[in-house]
C-alpha cells in the first residue's frame, strides 16, 4: 500500500509533493515523509503520523528549496509506523534515497549479507534493505544509477513501485514498478511521479503507466527511458491522455469524501449503465460480455474472487446470476481461493470485482485461475489498474474515484455492472423472456432517481443515528439478495466508527445471535416488501419478544414493519434484484453519521487503507 509522489522540474518541489500526499492519503496514513534537493544537498523530513503532521515537522526541521523531490504516505508493512521506519530512507553513505510502496519478500536474507559487507541499518524496513543494495550494486559494479537499480531489483522478490535519486546526479529519479501502480506525468521540462494520477492532473493530462517488470530513468533535459528490469530491453511506452479532472477528486463543498460519495451515487449509477442499456432497442451492449458471449453461454459456472465490499458486491452477483441467468456461482474470497489448491477447468469464468483494481489478493487469485485455464473478466472501477489490464476481458464500473476509504458509489455501481452482465445472459440464454428483460431494464433505468429518492431521509437518518452512537455490538439482518446488503451495513459500521457489527441471514439469527439480543442491542433489518418479506417480518416478531431495537430498512409504504419496529426508514419500491441498490443506501448514511457522532475520522480510518497491495 502506501502512497508515492516524486517532482523533477523548475516549480518549487515541495508545494506539488505535499498535495500529492495529501490526495494519496487514501492508500495509507500512518506516516509520511520528503526528501528534497535543494542544489547542495538532500533535506529530509518524516514523521509518524498524517501528511498535516510532516507538513509542520518539516516547517520546523527543513528548508523547503529545490526542484527534484520525492515523499511517501505509508501504510506499515515491516516495522511499526514511528518516525524511523517512515520513508524516505537513505543509504549508508547518505548520497542515495529512496521511497517504496510495496513488500521487499526476501529483504532478511539479503540484509544478512550487507550486515556481513558493513552495512548497518537503522530501522526495521525492507525498504532500507533495498536502498543499500542499490549503493552496494552501485559501488561494486561501478555502474550508474539506473543500472545499480535494476541489478538490485533482479536480486529481490516481491512487490514495489520505487522512486530513488542520487544527491550526487540530482538531475534524474529512476522509478521501477512490480506488484505496485506506478503512473509518471510528462509535463513541459517537467516530471510527475505517483501512485495514481491525482497528484499532477492540475499540471498535465499526459501520462505514462509503467507496467509490471517496467523501470525508468527520468532525466530533466533528456526525457524518459522506460526498460524492462529483467533483460533490458527499451519499450516503447504508452502515453495516456487522462479522462479525470480536478472536481473529480475534490470534496465538491462535502465536509468528507464519503458524504461527497454517498452522494454521487445517483449519477454515479446512470454513468454505469450509460451506453450499454438501450430501452428503445431492448438491448444491453457490453463489449467484454459480446466479444466472448460463446464462452459465458458455455461456462460450467462463474467464479467470483474479490475482497471486502467487492466481496460484497459478488455475494449480490450470485444471487443475480443465479436466479436470472441460472449459472451456477461460487464466490470466493481472493485470499482463501488463492492459496487453497482450487478446481478451476475451462469452462470456469472467474469474475474478479476490484474497486481499485491493485488488491493483491484479488490479482494473485486471478493469475493463478488463468495459469489454470480459466477466462478471467475483471469489474474495476480504477482504469488501466492491474487486475484490468491482467483480465481477459472486462467491463468497467463509472463510479469515478473513490477517496473515502470505506466504499460506498463502488458497491452499488459494481452491482449495477453486474446486474447488466446478468440481464444480458439471462437475455442470451432464454432464461428470462423478453418483457421481463424489458421490466428489468425499465427498472434499472429508475434506480438513479430512486437513490435520490432514499437520501431524502439523510436528516431522519441521522436522529437514529444520534441514539445509537454509543452502542456496543450491532447487529445487521437480511435475507435473499438483502443478506449481503446486512454484511454490507456491519462493514461500514465497523471501519468507520469501531463499533462491533455482524451481519448475518435473518433467519441464521436463531443459530447462535440471538443470545446476544437485550433491550441494548441495535438490530438493523433489511424488510423490503420484496423478497421473503413474511419471513423477515417472522423474524422481527422474534427480535421484538426479546427486547432488542429493532431499526428496520422498508419499502414506502409499509404499515406493518412500522408497528413492530422502534424506527423505520423508507425506500422506494423497486423489484427485489434491485433492491440491494436502495436498501444500502441508508446503512451507508448510518454508518457515516454514527461515525461523525464519535468524532471519528470518516475518510481516513485507522488501520486501513483504500487499496490493499500487501497480501
Ligand atoms: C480495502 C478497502 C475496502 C475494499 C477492499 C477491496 O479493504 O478499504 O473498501 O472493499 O480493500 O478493495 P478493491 O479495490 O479490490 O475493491
Amino acid at each position: 500500500m502506501c502512497g508515492i509522489v516524486g517532482y523533477i522540474g523548475h516549480r518549487e518541489a515541495y508545494s506539488i509533493i505535499l498535495k500529492g500526499l495529501r490526495r494519496l492519503e487514501y492508500r495509507g496514513y500512518d506516516s509520511a515523509g520528503v526528501a528534497l534537493y535543494d542544489g547542495n544537498d538532500i533535506k529530509l523530513s518524516k514523521t509518524k503520523g498524517k501528511v498535516d503532521d510532516l507538513a509542520s515537522k518539516v516547517s520546523q526541521e527543513i528548508t523547503t528549496e529545490g526542484s527534484l523531490g520525492i515523499g511517501h504516505t505509508r501504510w506499515a508493512t515491516h516495522g511499526e509506523p514511528n518516525n524511523v521506519n517512515s520513508h524516505p530512507h537513505y543509504s549508508n553513505s547518505g548520497d542515495l534515497v529512496i521511497i517504496h510502496n510495496g513488500i521487499i519478500e526476501n529483504y532478511e536474507t539479503i540484509k544478512q549479507e550487507l550486515k556481513n559487507r558493513g552495512y548497518s541499518f537503522h530501522s526495521d524496513t525492507d525498504t532500507e534493505v533495498l536502498i543499500n543494495l542499490i549503493e552496494d550494486v552501485k559501488k561494486n559494479e561501478n555502474v550508474k544509477l539506473g543500472k545499480a537499480v535494476q541489478i538490485a531489483l533482479n536480486q529481490v522478490v516481491g512487490a514495489y513501485a520505487i522512486a530513488v535519486f542520487d544527491k550526487n546526479k540530482a538531475n534524474e529519479i529512476v522509478v521501477a514498478k512490480l506488484g505496485s501502480p506506478l503512473a509518471i506525468g510528462i509535463g513541459k521540462e517537467e516530471f510527475f511521479i505517483a501512485s495514481d494520477a491525482s497528484p499532477f492532473l492540475e499540471y498535465t493530462k499526459n501520462a505514462i503507466y509503467l507496467e509490471d517488470e517496467e523501470m525508468a530513468v527520468i532525466r530533466l533535459h533528456k526525457g524518459i527511458s522506460v526498460r524492462k528490469i529483467k533483460d533490458d530491453s527499451l519499450v516503447d511506452p504508452y502515453i495516456q491522455e487522462l479522462q479525470l479532472n480536478l472536481e473529480q477528486i475534490e470534496k465538491g463543498g462535502y465536509e468528507h469524501f464519503m458524504l461527497k460519495e454517498i452522494y454521487e451515487q445517483p449519477s454515479a449509477i446512470r454513468d454505469t449503465y450509460r451506453g450499454r442499456l438501450s430501452i428503445e432497442q431492448a438491448i444491453i451492449k457490453m463489449s467484454g460480455v459480446e466479444d466472448n458471449m460463446k464462452r459465458f453461454l458455455n461456462a460450467d459456472r462463474i467464479i467470483i474472487v474479490a475482497c471486502g465490499t467487492s466481496w460484497h458486491a459478488g455475494l449480490v452477483a450470485e444471487y443475480m446470476f443465479e436466479d436470472l441467468a441460472r449459472i451456477p456461482v461460487e464466490v470466493e474470497y481472493a485470499s482463501e481461493f488463492r492459496y487453497r489448491n482450487p478446481v478451476i477447468s475451462e469452462n470456469d469464468i472467474v469474475i474478479a470485482i476490484s474497486q481499485s483494481g491493485e488488491t493483491a489478493d484479488t490479482l494473485a487469485a486471478i493469475k493463478l485461475a488463468k495459469e489454470r485455464g480459466a477466462f478471467v473478466f475483471g469489474v474495476c472501477n480504477v482504469v488501466g489498474s492491474s487486475i484490468a489490464r491482467e483480465s481477459n476481458a472486462g467491463a468497467y464500473t463509472h463510479a469515478g474515484p473513490e477517496i473515502g476509504v470505506a466504499s460506498t458509489k463502488a458497491f452499488t455501481t459494481q452491482i449495477t455492472v453486474l446486474m447488466l452482465i446478468a440481464l444480458r445472459l439471462a437475455r442470451a440464454k432464454g432464461t428470462i423472456s423478453s418483457s421481463e428483460f424489458r421490466m428489468h431494464m425499465l427498472e434499472l433505468d429508475l434506480i438513479p432517481e430512486k437513490v435520490e429518492n432514499a437520501l431524502k431521509s439523510d436528516a431522519h437518518i441521522q436522529l437514529i443515528a444520534d441514539k445509537f452512537k454509543d452502542a456496543k455490538n450491532c447487529l445487521y439482518l437480511g435475507r435473499g439478495y438483502n443478506f449481503p446488503v446486512a454484511l454490507e451495513g456491519a462493514l461500514k459500521l465497523k471501519e468507520i466508527s469501531y463499533i462491533h457489527a455482524e451481519g448475518y441471514p435473518a433467519a441464521e439469527m436463531k443459530h447462535g445471535p440471538i443470545a446476544l439480543i437485550d433491550e441494548n442491542m441495535p438490530i438493523f433489518v433489511i424488510a423490503t416488501k420484496k423478497g421473503h418479506y413474511e419471513k423477515i417480518v417472522s423474524n422481527i416478531q422474534e427480535i421484538k419478544s426479546r427486547k432488542g431495537k429493532i431499526i428496520a430498512v422498508v419499502t414506502q409504504g409499509d404499515e406493518v414493519v412500522k408497528e413492530l419496529a422502534d424506527h423505520v426508514i423508507e425506500v422506494p419500491e423497486t423489484i427485489e434484484p434491485l433492491t440491494p441498490l436502495l436498501t444500502t443506501i441508508p446503512l451507508q448514511l448510518l454508518s457515516y453519521h454514527m461515525a461523525v457522532l464519535l468524532g471519528k475520522n470518516v475518510d481516513q480510518p485507522r488501520n486501513l487503507a483504500k487499496s490493499v497491495t500487501v497480501e
